[in-house]
């Protein structure tokens, strides 16, 4: 989908986010379910790292007008009406925030719709009391805001507010002198000053959080292969534990334009998240689609000369001539052999058993190697090396590294006589782990991006295979 599209659709169906299911997942993207100790942590950090505390404290201008200005609760016919009182609140003037204790976080999720949030602080203040005398003072405030949870513009999760209040709590005089009926002027006018520089704070803090939500959609560079770029493929889901998104990978060359693997929707059952933890499910499609990008692009594709094998590997023509001295025809013995590798079809990844396999269909050219000559054909064969994957998550990707399991071969062309092929297999799968394998694992450097979820770091997360896709689950 567009972002421009995705834009809409948040318009339209901001308020009637549907709750997510779970059970089987049929899809290509990768699934962050993200706890609400996640958010939580990511509004607390927003609070405590940032500028937005400090941006609250200063002096509050036009107190007193604002509360005296007609309509208002303290204007002429509000809650106090003309008076004598009027110039009691001339005199309580000059309110200035001087400190602000670090808000402590609660949140509730609204299944559909998004997040209760509240911060609950202590707002130390001081103002001109009656006769100029200083007040110094302090309340417990609750900041209570109702948060939508949406898509941008861009087509980034986004977090919008709706709606905030101030509930004030204990009000507690430091120094100065307050006349009890005083007292309720004051509450007065934090109650009408109060929610204009508090939520602002809160708009800010979901300004840091947008932020790295949005980070979600990062283009993923993959080096010479291309990059990778993350789209959420529905809007976010919203239930009372936790935010899932839905996130579709995006194949690009490095030419920019978009590659389209075919997308075979493999039924996953991810199992039920935990509490407390956030949990990412890789499928099975963005497996194939790194193979595909690293096939298409020659990276699995090798020749193998007599300089890159170490001595221990029999690689010459009297190591061919004890298995197949019929494969050498009138060749000479002591000479060298090389081996053009060329992977030819997409290899296919498989999620299953709790293991990672890979299945690479491999052309293997097998030729008399003369050195300054052009090496001459010996036989060619059709091989399928089976590779177990070890899988290893850090901070943004999944690591992976091949180990051959087995490897069989057919004879797929002969320029002496026809032979059984699988009286090669050991050979070649000597050759394969001493040389191939480790050229394998260098082009898989790439691994397999996860997108930036809240600024998760999955490298500690726990690795479950299961059928058709890796679950990270993350303790908050
Ligand atoms: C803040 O307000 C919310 C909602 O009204 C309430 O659930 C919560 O207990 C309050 N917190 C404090 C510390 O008063
Ligand atoms: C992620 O966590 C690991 C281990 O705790 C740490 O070494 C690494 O620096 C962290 N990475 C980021 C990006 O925070």
């Amino acid at each position: 989908m567009q972002p421009a599209m995705l834009g809409l659709w948040s318009l339209l169906l901001l308020w009637g986010l549907a709750t997510p299911c779970q059970g089987l997942l049929e899809t290509v993207g990768t699934l962050a379910l993200i706890d609400k100790d996640e958010l939580g942590k990511a509004i607390q950090n927003s609070l405590v790292g940032g500028p937005i505390l400090q941006n609250v404290l200063g002096s509050v201008t036009a107190v007193n007008q604002g509360l005296l200005g007609s309509g208002r609760p303290l204007g002429g016919g509000g809650l106090l009406g003309h008076g004598g009182i009027f110039g009691v609140v001339e005199e309580l003037s000059g309110l200035k925030i001087e400190e602000l204790t670090l808000p402590k976080v609660s949140l509730k999720l609204l299944p559909g719709f998004g997040v209760q949030l509240n911060l609950h602080t202590k707002v130390y203040m001081h103002c001109s009391g009656p006769l100029g005398a200083l007040l110094q003072l302090a309340a417990e405030v609750n900041v209570t805001s109702w948060v939508a949870l949406g898509v941008s513009s861009r087509g980034t999760p986004i977090l919008i507010l709706k709606r905030c209040s101030t509930l004030l709590g204990h009000i507690s005089l430091f120094s100065g002198l307050l006349p009890t009926p005083l007292f309720g002027v004051v509450e007065q006018m934090l109650f009408k000053v109060l929610p204009g520089l508090l939520c602002p704070m809160v708009d800010s803090v979901l300004g840091v959080v947008n932020e790295l939500l949005g980070a979600v959609l990062g283009l993923v560079p993959l080096g010479a292969l291309g990059s990778l770029e993350f789209s959420l493929a529905t809007l976010p889901l919203i239930s009372n534990q936790y935010i899932e998104l839905d996130i579709n990978p995006i194949v690009k060359s490095v030419a920019g334009d978009i590659i389209d693997f075919p997308k075979s929707r493999a039924p996953a059952k991810v199992p039920p998240k935990k509490d407390h933890t956030s949990q990412v499910t890789v499928p099975l499609y963005l497996f194939n689609t790194v193979f595909g990008l690293l096939q298409t692009n020659g990276a699995l594709d090798m020749d193998i000369t007599p300089e890159l094998v170490p001595s221990d590997v029999p690689l010459t023509t009297t190591d061919l001539a004890a298995l197949l001295p019929e494969a050498l025809g009138k060749l000479p013995l002591h000479q060298h052999l090389l081996l053009s590798l060329r992977v030819k079809e997409a290899p296919m990844v498989t999620l299953h058993n709790k293991k990672a396999l890979v299945s690479l269909p491999a052309n293997i050219h097998v030729l008399f190697y003369v050195p300054q000559e052009t090496p001459e054909s010996l036989f060619e064969l059709n091989s399928v090396m089976t590779l177990r994957a070890q899988l290893a998550p850090s901070a943004t990707k999944l690591h992976i590294s091949l180990s051959l399991e087995r490897l069989s071969v057919k004879v797929a062309s002969s320029f002496t006589h026809a032979f059984d092929g699988s009286r090669l297999e050991e050979w070649l799968s000597h050759v394969v782990r001493a040389v191939y394998a480790p050229k394998l694992n260098v082009a898989l450097d790439v691994g397999i991006p996860l997108p930036k979820v809240l600024n998760i770091n999955f490298s500690n997360s726990v690795l479950e295979i299961i059928e058709n896709a890796v679950v990270l689950t993350v303790a908050s």
